[in-house]
């Protein structure tokens, strides 16, 4: 098709995507090609502002790396995670869920451990956590078996890929839920976070006057073969920044209890100061159990990063 006017740049693209054999794939990227063109034209995007929009694309990318994703950052930061999460659980946005973001800090393979196990391989000064979590189906029945893979951030907020200060593997593990459709485990109480702003996540963040901060929380994912895999957060109750989270992840579901408990035997005999607990309950729908791909592999290396917390205007 020869061109003759902006309207048909539209048309032609749409009508070469009609050769494609798969329909899924036709119909997402028809749907794509027809909302980026109207961004364009809605935008009124110059060609400097085109070339300015590859160039932090292209970043994203580079920027990529087995212990870094700035892409997942990226999609979190514009809420395109939580809406993509939220449209596909609690039977398709109808109903509460406690699924959420996988985020990008999910490393694939964390060692197994038995229940009560304390996945604090790495030596840290502060309280314990005791966290017990239970796994139901929609009817409430629990779920036997299944397998809970669990990672969070230090008490300085670095997951362990990022700090080389910390073992590997440290704050991460996997448990099994039992007849009761539980797990427990000790843990030590994550910090909140800042995402890191070396890349276009950063500049975009400050062009909007954002903070950076993610509240303090623990990712839960759950397999079981029957269900659909369920990753989740659960954030908690103390933080400063539940209601401005920068990946927008926070629902009500997932405001978790972190009960703090002084001058009370702790579940561990070796706990002689204050600890906390939390106490959390999961549901999971019928589906398929499959995992994605992991958006890391590796560890860092190297020096810790420095943490840098933007100011919301
Ligand atoms: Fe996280």
């Amino acid at each position: 098709m020869i061109i003759q006017n902006q309207q048909d740049v539209t048309a032609a693209v749409l009508a070469e995507l009609q050769r494609a054999e798969n329909p899924r794939f036709r119909e997402i990227m028809s749907a794509a090609v027809r909302h980026l063109h109207d961004f364009a034209r809605e935008a009124r995007l110059s060609e400097v502002e085109f070339h300015q929009a590859c160039g932090l694309i292209a970043k994203l990318g580079q920027l990529t790396t087995e212990s870094h994703n700035e892409v997942v950052l990226a999609c979190g930061s514009v809420g395109l995670s939580a809406l993509v999460c939220l449209l596909n659980n609690g039977d398709h946005g109808q109903t509460e869920t406690t699924a959420n973001l996988m985020g990008p800090f999910w490393r694939l393979d964390s060692p197994a451990y038995a229940n009560g196990a304390n996945i604090a391989l790495t030596h840290h000064n502060e309280p314990p956590i005791f966290v017990n979590a239970w796994v139901r189906d929609k009817e409430g029945h629990p779920v036997v078996g299944a397998k809970v893979d669990i990672w969070h951030a230090s008490s300085e907020g670095f997951y362990e890929n990022q700090d080389p200060a910390q073992a590997d593997m440290n704050l991460r593990g996997q448990f099994t839920t039992d007849a009761n459709g539980h797990i427990a485990f000790r843990s030590i109480k994550p910090a909140g976070y800042p995402l890191p702003l070396s890349g276009p996540v950063g500049a975009l963040l400050r062009a909007q006057g954002r903070h950076n901060m993610r509240p303090a929380h623990i990712h839960f994912m759950i397999y079981q073969p029957g269900f659909k895999t369920q990753f989740s957060q659960v954030y908690s109750s103390d933080d400063p920044h539940l209601d401005t989270d920068v990946q927008f992840g926070v629902t009500q579901a997932l405001i978790g209890q972190y009960v703090l408990h002084q001058g009370e035997a702790a579940p561990d005999a070796d706990v002689k100061g204050p600890w906390y607990s939390l106490d959390h309950h999961f549901v999971i729908e019928a589906g398929e159990a499959r995992l994605p791909k992991p958006p890391i592999t590796g560890k860092a290396s190297g020096e810790r990063p420095q943490l840098e917390v933007l100011a919301r205007r």
